[in-house]
């Protein structure tokens, strides 16, 4: 039975007289290929092309130039993960191939790029979406209106180039975009305590879809972390390399850790699927369209000051935090998002105050009348917060411009026309419904 499958290639193998195709004689081809084109002159014009391209891509200089000294980075993409991606070289063929020297030639224009912004509807989110449309871009904005409103991106209402989704990142979705700047997370303390089980489940589970997508589509993601991943830190200020000191189980930790564990699942899509990634970790940001009673500091002393009541300082006003105008951080998460480095990177403006120093200059800018009032400390409220932004300055080039006693005045006018447009809205309202009771 087996016989039949028994191996006989030692053995030799019987001739047989059946068809056998022409051996092959590859050199007839060329030679005859060569005399043909000989005899038509088309070997000088193939010549002539040859040395045409030649010229041509040796007179651009090479785009490697740019990362000189930029490599260093433990963290930086490696080629084998941007090549991975199909959209990268698309997307920047015509920026970046053609774009070495820095110039972009005549008649080339960058090519608007497709970008979701989670949270887009938030207060950073908002800020983002309005430098990203300034540029020419596509944005998609998802979020859930949680702590995030309309009002932030109604500007862009019946702009072609802008759509927005109510959509929770805690369900999947699929978009086709080039980029996703993942926000959708409630920032304040009182809003992320009000569902903690819903925080921790925005920070991991919405960002696992967040970064399937990111998977599927061949899109870069960047995730907004936050200097809370540091905890109540040991070392002063953070460096990107202290990895915190942060309570597993206190009422912050569903913010805190979910942050923390919304990193890692970043850094494994990113080592495991090749995903192209970016890390940002945020330190205290003010501005316009902060929620008014949020609950964090600036905005609670600005919206106090200007409602005449007092200054609520926690503990003995003595900790200290570090304050960056929006406007700087919507730069730094840009050129992080544009540039070859994973992160994570600090972005936050290294001046320090206290308490104490920060409501005094609330008092300047705003009123000075105002009261302070002190109040017991919130549990795991950390004593220290300044960011080292080294990191940023030298792989980012990027750094704050924008001093907290120049940003402040800038954001008391928008507090001042929302809480006062609001009450004048309230009081005709009252009226109205007084006069017609
Ligand atoms: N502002 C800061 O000082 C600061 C500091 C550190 C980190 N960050 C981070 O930056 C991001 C934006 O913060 P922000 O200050 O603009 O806060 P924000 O609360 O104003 O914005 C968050 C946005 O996410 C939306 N959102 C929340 N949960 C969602 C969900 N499950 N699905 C879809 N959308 C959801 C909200 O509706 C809101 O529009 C957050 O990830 C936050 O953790 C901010």
């Amino acid at each position: 039975m087996g016989s039949e499958l028994t191996y006989r290639r030692h053995e030799p193998q019987p001739t047989s007289d059946s068809y056998s195709p022409k051996p092959n004689k590859p050199w007839l081809a060329v030679t005859r290929l060569v005399r043909y084109m000989l005899r038509e002159q088309r070997l000088l014009f193939v010549l002539v092309g040859i040395a045409i391209a030649t010229f041509v891509f040796a007179i651009l200089p090479s785009s490697t130039d740019t990362s000189t000294g930029r490599m260093t980075d433990a963290y930086s993409v490696s080629e084998s993960v941007q090549m991975t991606n199909p959209r990268r070289p698309v997307l920047h063929a015509g920026i970046e191939s053609f774009n070495m020297g820095g110039k972009i030639p005549l008649g080339l224009k960058r090519k608007g790029l497709r970008i979701v912004v989670t949270g887009g509807a938030g207060f950073v989110g908002s800020h983002l979406v309005d430098r990203l449309i300034a540029r020419g871009d596509s944005v998609i904005v998802v979020d859930n209106f949680f702590t995030g409103n309309k009002d932030n991106v109604m500007h862009h209402f019946g702009n072609p180039r802008f759509e927005l989704i109510r959509h929770d990142v805690v369900e999947p979705l699929l978009l086709e975009v080039d980029q996703i700047y993942h926000l959708a997370c409630p920032a304040s303390p009182v809003h992320y305590k009000y569902n903690p089980i819903k925080t921790i489940k925005t920070n991991v589970v919405g960002t696992l879809n967040m970064l399937g997508l990111a998977k599927r589509i061949g899109a870069r993601f960047l995730l907004t972390s936050t200097s809370e991943v540091y905890g109540d830190p040991l070392q002063h200020p953070q460096v990107e390399t202290y990895w915190g000191n942060v309570n597993p189980i206190g009422v912050r930790s569903c913010y805190d850790e979910g942050k923390r564990t919304a990193e890692t699942l970043t850094m494994d899509y990113h080592r495991g699927a090749g995903v192209e990634v970016r890390i940002a970790r945020i330190f205290n940001t003010y501005g316009p369209r902060m929620c008014i009673d949020d609950g964090r500091v600036v905005s609670n002393f600005v919206a106090q000051a200007l409602r005449k009541e007092p200054l609520t300082v926690y503990g003995d006003g003595n900790q200290t935090r570090s304050f960056q105008y929006v406007s700087d951080l919507v730069e730094g998460l840009i050129r992080l998002m544009e540039g070859e480095h994973v992160g994570p990177f600090n972005l936050g403006n290294p001046g320090e105050f206290t308490m104490l120093e920060l409501a005094k200059v609330v008092q300047e800018t705003i009123d000075s009348e105002a009261k302070i009032e002190f109040r017991a400390n919130t549990e795991d409220d950390p004593h220290k917060r300044k960011p080292d932004i080294t990191k940023a300055k030298e792989l980012l080039g990027w750094k704050p411009k924008v001093s907290l006693r120049k940003g402040l005045p800038m954001m008391v006018s928008d507090f001042r026309q929302r809480i006062f447009g609001d009450q004048k809205l309230k009081e005709s309202a009252a009226t109205t419904t007084t006069t017609t009771a």
